[in-house]
């Protein structure tokens, strides 16, 4: 596996890839990889001849100084199971690299950053569409995979990679779970035992939402209100929003017709989950 530190080296390594007749995937990740992460390497492998992985803790996409601080960072561990997974190339640029004096370019995403975690989070979107696109220019990938997990997130950049011409296919992967049901996530790992136990209140009110909708329950306000008891039930819990959006637009829906996305995103102690599932009646 080899590594490249600067978007220059990255550049290079791309460009005789491309030469050479190979399709390059990208997995853009923050690190602190879990089986969820390798689950996206093993798709990109089945999309590309070879894969690139990039770690880089995005400082711009981070509204809170100490939720940036505290994101775990496992570059040895990350670097050993990228080769393992049989990455090929690994990009780990620094900040000072991406962001340098001077720096003043952005990538402004439009009304699909504008809910959910876009309304809590001001300008963590732009800092996701920014990075990305820095990502895509260096390692000129034919294909970008990322986690369903971060639903938003993806929706995002798949509108973002149709309007700016990249030609870049994205490649949304279901996401992997615990066996209590808890959505992998690189913040679980900040969880003490007692907040573990309580986080899985979340895939508990996705199952609730779910049997309703399966049972016949079309009220988006009485699904939300049931999953959002599921949560109450947990004193460690602290929603910050249970939401049921359409997939493609995510304008509010008010009576389920067809397959529908419940988002939910709660705080326990300082550490923010997410997880989502599409409800179909
Ligand atoms: O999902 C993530 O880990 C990040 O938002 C991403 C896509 C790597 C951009 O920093």
């Amino acid at each position: 596996m080899r590594r490249f530190l600067t978007p220059a080296a990255m550049h290079t390594w791309a460009d005789e890839q491309r030469s050479a007749g190979h399709r390059i995937a990208l997995v853009p990740t923050m690190g602190a990889l879990h089986a969820g992460h390798m689950h996206l390497i093993d798709v990109a492998k089945q999309h590309a001849d070879v894969v690139v992985a990039s770690i880089f803790v995005n400082p711009i996409q981070f509204n809170r100084a100490d939720d940036f601080t505290k994101y775990p960072r496992t570059l040895d561990d990350d670097a050993l199971k990228c080769a393992k997974a049989g990455v090929q190339g690994l990009y780990l640029p620094t900040s000072d690299m991406m962001y340098p004096d001077g720096y003043e370019t952005h990538v402004l995403p439009g009304a699909l950053a504008d809910p959910l975690c876009g309304a809590g989070r001001p300008g963590h979107f732009r800092g996701v569409t920014t990075v990305v696109t820095k990502l895509f220019n260096a390692a000129k990938p034919h294909v970008g995979v990322f986690g369903q997990k971060d639903f938003q997130q993806l929706a995002i950049i798949r509108r973002m990679a149709i309007d700016l011409d990249t030609g870049i296919n994205i490649v949304g992967v279901p996401t992997v779970r615990e066996d209590d049901g808890l959505a992998m996530s690189s913040r679980n790992a900040r969880l003490s035992r007692a907040e573990r136990f309580a986080a899985r209140c979340v895939p508990d009110a996705i199952n609730v939402a779910t049997r309703a909708v399966a049972d016949g329950e079309l009220s988006a306000a009485v699904i939300a209100g049931m999953a959002g008891q599921e949560i109450g039930h947990q004193r460690l819990a602290q929603v910050e929003y249970i939401d049921i959006r359409d997939p493609d637009t995510l304008h509010p829906v008010h009576h389920l017709d067809g397959p529908t996305l419940l988002a939910i995103a709660i705080w326990i102690g300082d550490v923010r989950l997410i997880d989502n599932v599409i409800l179909t009646p």
